[in-house]
């Protein structure tokens, strides 16, 4: 199957430091996901053998078409890297050209790439220069900032480097999750270039599916948080919307713990890490608010407070406070059940994972 058939039409869970962790894209495989990819993985740390580095481009056995995202500067290592990762089993490689934490663009990756579209262009030669069979792609943003939007020429030196696709957030470095994602931007340079590219920024429901490849002509989209906030995201992108409840969402948690049980392990050590990790993902999973009555949609942007909540479980399910998510963390870890009667009182608000992302 060529590269564009595979992302025409697709929803691909994007590239997520922690969120997209080996069992969480298990879980989104189950619930319809069919192109995953990797967290993002520092080429050097790969050169360097460190084992936590190697554990984020290890494929799971069930993932259909598994990326493993690249962060590097330099071309040969890069080239070096993504042999490896086609060795390792990867059906895809991309290059970070987006990252915009301080720590990594001060060391010229992720997004202080953008500002330097001849060395994405080197960089991509090298890669592709150094694989066999996997295509290559270039995950970029708009820009550096509102003065300079330099998509096109990102986008341009990428397919002059040899990139098969693009994927384009449409923000930029400076914005983070301020502003709305950009689609006209998107689309130009879906008319513009010559590879397939897919559309990034916002996605959360079916119809914004729909409305993001209407306006911009891309050939598929990506989702990022809309895939931590409701995994079955990618089920309602073939089925529809589908309002689910409670049990069914807690379900779908416990699923997760099965599968991190599985990875992380059953000892002290693996439960400590299933826990880190469920804690986090509650973080997103709160955030799940259902239509409107009126028959409006909540956005990604906004935080719906829901005063509409349903049940005792959908309002424990909706807490965002430390009590209530190291109470689930410890009987959905557990396997034990969830009892809203027995939640502790709500207390100071968790962290905000949003705030806090690394990619
Ligand atoms: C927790 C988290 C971690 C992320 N890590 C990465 C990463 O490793 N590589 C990357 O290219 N983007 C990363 N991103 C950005 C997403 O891939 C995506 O571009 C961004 O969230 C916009 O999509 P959305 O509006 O669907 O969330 C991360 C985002 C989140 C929320």
């Amino acid at each position: 199957m060529s590269l564009r058939d595979v992302l025409d039409g697709a929803v691909v869970m994007a590239p997520m430091t922690k969120g997209g962790n080996l069992p969480y894209r298990r879980l989104c495989a189950e619930l319809g996901a069919r192109v995953l990819m990797s967290e993002m993985t520092v080429a050097r740390r790969l050169k360097q053998k460190r084992r936590a580095e190697f554990a984020l481009i290890r494929r799971a056995p069930d993932e259909p078409f598994f990326g493993v995202q690249l962060a590097g500067t330099n071309p040969e290592e890069m080239g070096w890297a993504a042999a490896l990762v086609e060795s390792r089993g990867a059906d895809l490689v991309d290059l970070n050209v987006g990252c915009p934490i301080d720590y990594f663009t001060r060391k010229g990756l992720g997004a202080a790439l953008g500002r330097q579209p001849k060395r994405i262009q080197k960089i991509v030669e090298a890669m592709k220069r150094s694989v066999t069979r996997v295509p290559v792609s270039v995950k970029i943003r708009l820009g550096w900032n509102d003065s300079s939007r330099n998509y096109l020429e990102q986008a341009q030196a990428a397919v002059d480097g040899g990139a098969d696709a693009l994927v384009v957030h449409g923000r930029t470095r400076d914005a983070r999750y301020r502003q709305n994602c950009d689609w006209d931007a998107i689309g130009e340079v879906a008319t513009r270039m010559p590879v397939p590219v897919v559309g990034n920024g916002d996605i959360l429901f079916p119809h914004d599916i729909e409305a993001a490849r209407a306006r911009s002509g891309c050939a598929g989209v990506m989702a990022g948080r809309g895939a931590l906030i409701k995994p079955w995201l990618f089920r309602e992108a073939t089925a529809g919307y589908q309002d689910i409840s409670a049990n069914d969402r807690l379900a779908i948690y416990r699923r997760y713990v099965d599968l991190a049980r599985e990875h992380w392990g059953e000892d002290e050590h693996g439960m400590a890490r299933v826990k880190e990790f469920l804690r986090w993902h509650l973080g997103f999973w709160c955030r799940y608010a259902p239509r409107r009555p009126d028959g409006s949609w909540p956005g990604m942007q906004t935080r719906e407070s829901l005063d509409v909540a349903r049940s005792p479980l959908d309002v424990l399910l909706s807490r965002g406070d430390q009590a209530a998510h190291g109470w689930l963390t410890e009987r959905l870890a557990a396997r034990d059940d969830v009892d809203p009667a027995e939640a502790p009182a709500p207390d100071a608000p968790d962290v905000d994972r949003e705030e806090a992302v690394e990619g």
